[in-house]
C-alpha cells in the first residue's frame, strides 16, 4: 500500500487497486506474467481483492474456441489465442507480428500508476498508465509503446485501452451519431452479440459519430450503473464494444487503425491520446454530471471564466464581408448586449467566395487598406472584443501560399489530388508547415488587437503522404495541430479559440483541452438545434457549447422559428447571435436587448450548473430541461414545444435534486414552491400555441 489513496499497489496479491468518488478498479499480476482485469465499477476495499482474485466463472480449460482472454486482459494485445477485438499489433523487423507483452514492474506517483509490460523475446515495451480523477470518478488511461531495440517496429494498430466491463444478463449502448447539420443525435440501442462499431476514418472526429461511448444494463437517468468512455484525439478514432454470446463484454478504445501503419525508429516511444472512463452507479443524470465536471476541471482552458454572449456575421453576410457593413452588424449587436462579435469568413486576400484564398492569413486589400485594425478597434469602441474566422490546415489552390509551396498538402506523387470544399489540406506533419503556420497566425494576431479565432476545418484527411515524414499522417497531423495551437497560444495567451469543422465535426476532448468553445452545428433552425444540444450534453459541458440566433427562416431548414423560441433555445448554452440584424425590426431588436439581459442574469447557472433533462415528465414533442446554480441558488427551467397538440396548453415538470425543504420564488411572478413539491409534484409551465417556449428562473429563498 502506497501514501496514495486512489492508487493501491497489494503486494501480496501482486494487484492493483484504484479508487475514486464511488468507482474502483481493479486488476493483478497473473501467474504467466499478463495482467488479468478484476473490476470496474462500485467501489471495494482492498480486502475484497483476494475474492476478486479467486473467482473466475468461466474457465474453460482446454476449450479454445471460447477462450476469455480479450474480455479479462488488460490490453489485449495480437498474438497467441486472442482472435477477438485486440487494442495493440505491431510488426517486428523479422516480419513477426505477434506480441508477448508481460509484467515487468510499474511506477506509482501520486494518482498516476505506470505498468510496464515488456515482450518476452523483442527489446519492446508496452508502459499503461492510469490516472485517477478521484472527485469526479475518471479514470484516464494510455499507453506508451516504447522501442528500446535497434531495428525499427511498425505499429498497426493502437488503442489506448481495452476496458472489461462486468457480466451482466443485459446491455443497452447509448451513442451520440448524426451527419452534417445534424450532429449528437442521442441513439440508444440493445447490444446483441457482436460488435458495436464506432468510428470515424476522416482525420477529424467527423460528424457521424462522438468518440464517446455510454453503457449500462438498463439504466435511467437517476438509476442504475452506467459505464462510459470518450478519446481525446482529434483524428481518426474507433470505439468498438465487442458482445460476446454469453454476455461478456470489453470495450477497445483509440486511434482508428484504418490505414494506419506508424514507424516506430530505434529508441524511440509513441503515446496514445488519452481514453477517459466514467462509472456512476446512479444513473444518466451522474454520468452527465461527471463528464461536465470532468470537462471543467481537467480539460478545458479558462475553466471558470464565464464565456461572453458572442455576434457572429457568418449568417448575416456570407463571403461578402465589408467594413461598412461589419460595422453596422458591431454597433447593432453591441446594442443588443454582445460582448465579441467575431467576423467569419471571407475577410482575407482572395476570398470572394468558397473558390480561393484560404491560405493567406491577410486582410483583403481592396476591402481592408489599412488591414483590421480600424475594424477591430470600431468594435473595442463599441466595448467589444473582436474574434476572426481562420481555417489555417486548409489551402486553396488559389492561393500565394499554395503558388509558393504546392509540395505541402497531402498527395501521392502519381495518383489525382482529392479537392474537398475546394481546398488541399496543408501536411501539418511537416515541421516547416507548421512553422510557417504559427508565423503566420501570429502575425495576424498581432496585426490588430484580435481577441478570438474561430478555428475551423471543412475537409477531410484523404491522400495520406506528406512525401517526406515517414511517420503516419493520420497521427502526425492530429499531433502537429495540437503543436500549431498550443504555440499560439502560448504567443497569445488571451486570445480565445473557438473549434470548428464543418459545424460539429470536432468537438473531442482533445480540442477541448486547447480552445474554449465549440460549434456544435451549422444547423442553426433552433427547433432542430434543440435535439443536437440534447446530445451534446450527454458527453459535454454547456460551457462549451456555442448557439446562435439566427435569421427566420433559417437558410438550412427555411423553417420559421418565433424569436422568442430561437433565444430560449440558444440560451440553453452559449447565447450567440448570427442572424442579419441590419434587416431586425425595432420590436426584433428591442425583443433581442431583453433577451440578452435575462441570459446574462441566468448564464453563470446555465454555463457551469447541473443539467437535468427532464424529458421523462414531457410528452415525446416537448423538450425541457433545468439547469441549477453550482451553489443551488438559482434554477433555469427552459421548455419547448414545436405545435399545439391534445389541447396542450401546459406541461408539468418534476424538477430533480432540489433542497426539498428549501422554498424557490419563481422570479417573474413572485410564486413560492417548495423543493418537495417541485420534485414530487414539478412545476406547470405554459407553452401555448405553434413553437411555444418558456424560460422559468426560480431563485432559492434565503
Ligand atoms: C463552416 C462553419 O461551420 C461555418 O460556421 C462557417 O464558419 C463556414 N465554415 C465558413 O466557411
Amino acid at each position: 500500500m502506497t501514501d496514495s489513496t486512489a492508487i493501491r499497489h497489494l503486494p501480496d496479491h501482486d494487484a492493483f487497486l484504484l479508487t475514486g468518488s464511488g468507482f474502483s478498479y481493479a486488476f493483478a499480476v497473473g501467474a504467466d506474467g499478463s495482467l488479468r482485469h478484476l473490476h470496474w465499477g462500485g467501489p471495494l476495499g482492498a480486502s475484497d481483492v483476494a475474492a476478486l482474485l479467486g473467482d473466475d466463472a468461466r474457465d474453460f480449460g482446454s476449450n479454445t474456441w471460447s477462450h476469455p482472454r480479450a474480455h479479462t486482459e488488460e490490453l489485449v494485445q495480437h498474438g497467441g489465442r486472442r482472435l477477438d477485438e485486440t487494442a495493440l499489433k505491431v510488426e517486428f523487423a523479422d516480419g513477426v507480428r505477434a506480441l508477448d507483452l508481460a509484467y515487468a514492474g510499474h511506477r506509482i506517483a501520486g494518482d498516476e500508476l505506470a505498468v510496464t509490460l515488456t515482450d518476452r523475446h523483442y527489446p519492446f515495451d508496452a508502459v499503461l498508465s492510469y490516472r485517477v480523477r478521484p472527485d469526479e470518478g475518471v479514470l484516464e488511461r494510455r499507453c506508451e509503446l516504447v522501442n528500446r531495440g535497434e531495428h525499427p517496429v511498425v505499429v498497426d494498430r493502437a488503442a489506448s485501452a481495452s476496458w472489461p466491463l462486468p457480466w451482466r444478463p443485459r446491455w443497452e449502448a447509448t451513442w451520440l451519431a448524426g451527419m452534417y447539420a445534424a450532429e449528437t443525435q442521442v441513439t440508444r440501442r440493445a447490444l446483441g452479440p457482436g460488435r458495436l462499431v464506432l468510428e470515424s476514418r476522416r482525420g477529424i472526429p467527423g460528424h457521424a459519430a462522438q468518440p464517446w461511448l455510454a453503457l449500462d444494463a438498463g439504466a435511467g437517468d437517476t438509476t442504475g450503473e452506467v459505464w462510459s468512455v470518450a478519446l481525446a484525439w482529434s483524428g481518426s478514432w474507433r470505439l468498438v464494444g465487442e458482445l460476446a454470446f454469453d454476455g461478456r463484454l470489453h470495450v477497445t478504445a483509440g486511434v482508428n487503425d484504418y490505414d494506419l501503419r506508424l514507424p516506430l525508429a530505434p529508441g524511440t516511444s509513441w503515446t496514445t491520446p488519452v481514453v477517459a472512463g466514467v462509472y456512476t452507479a446512479a444513473g444518466h443524470d451522474d454520468l452527465t454530471d461527471r463528464w461536465h465536471r470532468y470537462e471543467r476541471r481537467h480539460v478545458a482552458p479558462r475553466p471558470d471564466t464565464i464565456r461572453p454572449v458572442l455576434y457572429n456575421s457568418w449568417e448575416a453576410t456570407f463571403f461578402d464581408v465589408r467594413p461598412e457593413s461589419q460595422v453596422e452588424l458591431a454597433r447593432r449587436a453591441a446594442g443588443l448586449g454582445a460582448e465579441l462579435f467575431v467576423v467569419d469568413d471571407g475577410w482575407f486576400a482572395g476570398r470572394d467566395d468558397e473558390s480561393a484564398g484560404i491560405g493567406d492569413w491577410t486582410p483583403d486589400a481592396r476591402r481592408f487598406p489599412d488591414g483590421l485594425a480600424p475594424l477591430a478597434e470600431e468594435v473595442h469602441r463599441l466595448g467589444m472584443r473582436f474574434g476572426v474566422w481562420v481555417e489555417p490546415e486548409s489551402v486553396s489552390p488559389d492561393s500565394e501560399l499554395f503558388r509558393a509551396h504546392p509540395d505541402w498538402i497531402f498527395q501521392w506523387p502519381t495518383r489525382p489530388r482529392t479537392l474537398a470544399r475546394q481546398t488541399h489540406l496543408l501536411a501539418l506533419s511537416r515541421p516547416e508547415v507548421r512553422d510557417h503556420l504559427v508565423t503566420a497566425l501570429d502575425g495576424l494576431l498581432s496585426s490588430a488587437p484580435i481577441d478570438a479565432l474561430k478555428w475551423d476545418l471543412n475537409r477531410p484527411l484523404t491522400e495520406a503522404s506528406d512525401g517526406v515524414d515517414a511517420s503516419s499522417p493520420w497521427i502526425a497531423q492530429v499531433e502537429g495541430l495540437y503543436e500549431v495551437i498550443d504555440r499560439v497560444r502560448a504567443l497569445h495567451p488571451g486570445v480565445w479559440i473557438e473549434s470548428c469543422a464543418s459545424g460539429g465535426g470536432r468537438a473531442d476532448l482533445g480540442i477541448m483541452s486547447r480552445t474554449e468553445w465549440t460549434w456544435p452545428s451549422d444547423n442553426t433552425d433552433a427547433l432542430e438545434r434543440l435535439a443536437i444540444q440534447h446530445g451534446y450534453l450527454r458527453a459535454h459541458s454547456p460551457h462549451t457549447m456555442m448557439a446562435w440566433v439566427t435569421d427566420s427562416p433559417t437558410y438550412l431548414t427555411k423553417r420559421e422559428i418565433p424569436l422568442r423560441f430561437r433565444f430560449h433555445s440558444a440560451m440553453c448554452g452559449l447565447l450567440g447571435i448570427g442572424g442579419n440584424l441590419a434587416t431586425w425590426s425595432t420590436d426584433e431588436l428591442a425583443g433581442a436587448a431583453e433577451h440578452v439581459t435575462r441570459y446574462k442574469h441566468i448564464r453563470t447557472t446555465v454555463q457551469f450548473g447541473t443539467v437535468r433533462r427532464l424529458d421523462a415528465d414531457a410528452p415525446d414533442d416537448v423538450t425541457a430541461l433545468s439547469y441549477q446554480a453550482p451553489d443551488g441558488g438559482q434554477l433555469a427551467v427552459f421548455a419547448f414545444a414545436p405545435s399545439v397538440r391534445h389541447l396542450r396548453r401546459t406541461v408539468l415538470l418534476r424538477l430533480r435534486d432540489l433542497d426539498p425543504a428549501a422554498v424557490y420564488v419563481d422570479a417573474d411572478t413572485g410564486a413560492r414552491h417548495s423543493g418537495a413539491l417541485l420534485m414530487h409534484h414539478g412545476l406547470r409551465v405554459p407553452l401555448v400555441g405553434d413553437y411555444a417556449s418558456a424560460l422559468v428562473v426560480l431563485d432559492r429563498a434565503p
